[in-house]
């Protein structure tokens, strides 16, 4: 998709960090954005910051909904159908949360959470939107579909069970779409990034009350050590920008270069993390130890000056990615 101007984009998550920045840079291409939402407040102030930013109020539609429920994410895109007079011609789902803990102190809530809204709110809007830009826009105008998904996709780690497994699923979906859809002249594109300067530390905040029996250790301070990662995080609107550009050239995956060496080093480190799994536990376990020890090399070569990695613990936060305190069964180190 190369032409974006007069056409309607609708991004899910776009209230904040990098949906609102998707907002911004596919507002001032000339799209007529709908932001969807479950955060009120996140969106009124969306809406004045994308207004700021030079996009048109009447060219913006902030929608509250949460995007985990079909009927209320089926009423949203009639409403854009009705204030747009069509369905979007760039469906971008980035809508997501976080939540980490060993796995095996994983409860329901903490699944359904985390996989309810990364991995079927996409697929909610593919199924409610889909069918709705074939028969608006196939073989007439262009369209595209797009996910954020995140490097986490092409990785696995004992304190990320659902949200790593959420992002693979949504992967593996879009490069399903970007198939489909090409006999519709359309395409799809998954973007996975690395860290983002957004609000997705404060995640836990916003756990619905039905969902808020966690395994996972979670406080204030577990919220400020992830506050502090993201803060070090790319851009929304630079990262926006890369996404663009992944559109325009119908790549499937969007891979922002978050590795020094660049997209090559990048791809080189997702494929020896499978091939790793295939060696035996001594050699996975020997190469993973290397492999630490030389980034903390590299770090320690890199930094000019006195600083704390991005992963250290700031003072007065807690580490995070630990189980409850009460569940006695899992191994000691691993509980808060
Ligand atoms: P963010 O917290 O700033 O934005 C996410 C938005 O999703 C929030 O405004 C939130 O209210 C909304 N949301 C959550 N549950 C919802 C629901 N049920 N219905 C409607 N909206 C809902 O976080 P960020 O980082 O901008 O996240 C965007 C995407 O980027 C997510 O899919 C996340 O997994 C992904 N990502 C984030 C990374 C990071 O370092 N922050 C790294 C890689 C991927």
């Amino acid at each position: 998709m190369k032409d974006f101007a007069g056409k309607i984009c609708f991004i899910s998550g776009g209230a904040s960090g990098a949906g609102l920045g998707q907002a911004k840079v596919f507002g001032r291409a000339g799209m007529r954005v709908a932001i969807a939402d479950v955060r009120e407040n996140a969106l009124d102030n969306a809406v004045e910051e994308l207004v700021a930013f030079g996009i048109k109020r009447e060219d913006i539609l902030a929608l509250k909904v949460d995007l985990t429920n079909r009927e209320e994410y089926t009423a949203a895109a009639d409403k854009v159908e009705e204030v747009f007079g069509g369905p979007p011609h760039l469906l971008i789902q980035t809508a997501g949360v976080n939540s980490f803990g060993p796995i095996e102190a994983s409860t329901f809530d903490d699944f359904d959470w985390v996989m309810g809204v990364c991995l079927n709110h996409v697929v909610n809007g593919l199924i409610i939107f889909v069918p709705r830009m074939i028969k608006a826009y196939a073989h007439k105008t262009e369209f595209h579909v797009a996910a954020t998904s995140s490097a986490g996709a092409f990785m696995a780690g004992a304190v990320c069970g659902p949200y790593s497994a959420s992002k693979a699923a949504v992967n593996n979906l879009m490069y399903s779409y970007a198939e489909a859809l090409k006999p519709y002249g359309a395409g799809a594109t998954v973007l996975c990034p690395g860290n983002i300067n957004s609000n997705i530390g404060n995640a836990e905040k916003f756990r619905p009350e039905h969902l808020k029996d966690t395994g996972y250790h979670v406080s204030e301070g577990t919220m400020m050590h992830l506050r502090s990662i993201h803060a070090t995080g790319i851009d929304p609107v630079e990262l926006a920008e890369i996404l663009k550009e992944g559109i325009e050239n119908e790549r499937v995956i969007v891979l922002p270069d978050h590795n020094p060496d660049g997209r090559a080093a990048e791809l080189r480190r997702h494929n020896e993390i499978i091939e790793d799994y295939t060696l035996t536990r001594a050699q996975r376990e020997a190469k993973t130890q290397k492999r630490m020890e030389d980034m903390k090399k590299a770090f320690a070569a890199e930094s000019k000056e006195e600083r704390a990695p991005m992963w250290a613990v700031p003072e007065g936060a807690e580490a995070y990615g630990k189980a409850r305190k009460d569940l006695v069964w899992i191994d000691s180190s691993k509980r808060k």
